[in-house]
């Protein structure tokens, strides 16, 4: 036998080692890409292409709309944060803002502070207000009582109740800082579980815009929508930003920022 004809493919030994080759490749296309992905929670069964693109990192926003490979990063909601929503709004929306809250006052607290596990509404940031009374609104947040109230509520409405909630004391008026003992998620996030320091958007070091003022919300509904981030049975957040980080979060982790969160110390202002 001529030496070149080791790799020609008259050559049984390299006739098979080819064949098996492929079928190894192949197998293992499977097991990767089909029968992995099919026993994962997640998986949407968009076929072998989105596995593909899923597996290679390609973002689910480059596959075409209703293709999108994570259920749980759908687009969620309909309300476009701009700047202006952050803005305060005029003083004869305060008062006409006050006379709607009337109707809120039952859960939400007299001067917007709950005393029955409703979220406190009173400092927070209008455009957070404004986001999700509309999200209440067009059903992507589901509460069938704020659903049903949302519903009744006029864009001017929406914009006068958070002016009035943003002109009220907060529950506790101190940001989180570094000076204080924070838990590490708050602190530093977890970087290896793609979990960003909770202070780097929700006030103490940055507020991103559209992100609600936590700081002495009532313990229960902090654990509450943690957890419903967690389900997914909350799923108004943009880029699934909550979703993604609680889903790696232990339960143990979930009660530790909502006690931390929900501490009553420091220099908050009395209802
Ligand atoms: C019967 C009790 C009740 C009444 C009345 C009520 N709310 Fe609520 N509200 C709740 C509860 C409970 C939640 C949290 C629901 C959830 O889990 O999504 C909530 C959530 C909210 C939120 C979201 C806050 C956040 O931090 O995400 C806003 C804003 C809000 N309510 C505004 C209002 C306004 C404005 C009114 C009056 C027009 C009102 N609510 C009346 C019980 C109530
Ligand atoms: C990348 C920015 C970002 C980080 C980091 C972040 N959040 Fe959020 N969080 C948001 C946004 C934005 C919302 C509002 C989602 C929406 O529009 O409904 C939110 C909502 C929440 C809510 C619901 C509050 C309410 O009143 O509706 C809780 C509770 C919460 N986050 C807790 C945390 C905790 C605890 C951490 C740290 C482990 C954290 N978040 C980290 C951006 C962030």
């Amino acid at each position: 036998m001529k030496e070149h004809d080791a790799y020609s493919w008259r050559n049984a030994w390299f006739r098979r080692s080819v064949v098996s080759l492929v079928v190894l490749t192949l197998a293992s296309f499977l097991v990767g890409f089909v029968w992995l992905p099919s026993v994962h929670s997640d998986f949407t069964a968009q076929g072998l292409w989105a596995s593909i693109c899923q597996a290679a990192g390609v973002p689910s926003s480059w596959s075409s709309p209703g293709s999108q490979g994570n259920p749980a990063a759908q687009q969620s909601t309909h309300v476009v944060l701009e700047r202006s929503m952050a803005r305060a709004g005029a003083s004869d929306a305060v008062g006409r803002g006050a006379t709607l809250a009337l109707n809120c006052t039952m859960c939400h607290g007299a001067q917007g502070i709950s005393v029955a596990n409703a979220p406190n509404l009173a400092g927070q940031y209008p455009e957070v207000v404004i986001k999700q009374l509309k999200d209440y609104k067009s059903d992507k947040r589901q509460n069938a009582t704020m659903q049903a109230l949302a519903r009744n509520l006029s864009e001017r409405d929406i914009e006068d109740l958070a002016a009035y909630y943003a002109s009220l004391p907060k529950a506790r008026t101190a940001p989180t800082t570094y000076d204080e003992k924070l838990p590490a998620l708050v602190r530093v996030g977890d970087p290896m579980r793609n979990i960003a320091p909770c202070i780097s958007c929700h006030g103490g070091v940055d507020q991103k815009l559209g992100t609600p003022w936590l700081e002495g919300m009532p313990h229960d509904y902090l654990v509450a929508q943690l957890q419903a981030f967690k389900d997914a049975t909350r799923r108004n957040d943009s880029q699934a930003q909550m979703r993604s980080m609680v889903r790696a979060m232990t339960q143990a982790e979930i009660q530790e920022v909502a006690a931390f969160y929900a501490r009553k110390v420091g220099t908050g202002e009395k209802h």
